[in-house]
């Protein structure tokens, strides 16, 4: 396996083999966000497919409550790991190891993510990661499926905090 920053050239494969809720724009917000020095857009490959990404927000936490209390703190956005036949062989730790990787070689104190409350799989990996659970928070957020549709997203979370 072999993780690597996002290319343009990648997207079309993210949205071919890691659909997201039909969310045609949803790697590529991900990769624009990497091109204004705002996120890193991580993806994991096996031979040619990938299997897994991440963003690590640079800003942090969208959550003003989670900001305040961990200024300074990068956050892991969005991991996710595709096939699900491809899960638990260690895709979704190697992203993590690399974005905390990044994150100490950019002087960060520490680094954390979101979990829904309702993801005790995740939490138990994240724990295991060494990230322990810091405030509950409400993840608000949205996105427009592929027939152009909005939808809202407001999921009750978790931050887990590492320090580096
Ligand atoms: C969570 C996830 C990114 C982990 O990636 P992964 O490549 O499976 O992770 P690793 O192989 O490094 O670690 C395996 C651990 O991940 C967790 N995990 C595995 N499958 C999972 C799933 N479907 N949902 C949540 N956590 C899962 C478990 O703790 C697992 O440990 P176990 O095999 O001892 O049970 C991946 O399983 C996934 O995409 N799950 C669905 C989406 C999700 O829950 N994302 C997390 C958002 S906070």
């Amino acid at each position: 396996m072999r993780i690597s920053q996002c290319r343009e050239e990648d997207l079309e494969l993210l949205d071919q083999h890691m659909p997201f809720r039909g969310a045609a724009s949803h790697h590529g917000a991900r990769y624009a966000r990497q091109q204004e020095g705002r996120a890193t857009f991580l993806v994991a490959w096996r031979e040619r497919r990938p299997v897994g990404s991440c963003e690590v927000r640079w800003e942090g936490c969208e959550a003003p409550e989670v900001r305040a209390a961990h200024p300074g703190c990068p956050e892991v956005n969005g991991l996710g790991g595709w096939p699900e036949t491809l899960r638990s062989l260690g895709v979704g730790t190697a992203l993590i190891h690399e974005a905390e990787r990044l994150a100490t070689g950019r002087g960060c104190q520490a680094i954390g993510l979101g979990v829904e409350k309702n993801n005790p799989r995740a939490s138990a990996l994240y724990s295991r990661l060494g990230y322990h659970a810091s405030l509950p928070y409400l993840d608000c957020w949205s996105y427009q499926d592929g027939a152009g549709v909005a939808h809202r997203v407001a999921d009750a979370c978790v931050f887990m905090v590492k320090p580096l």
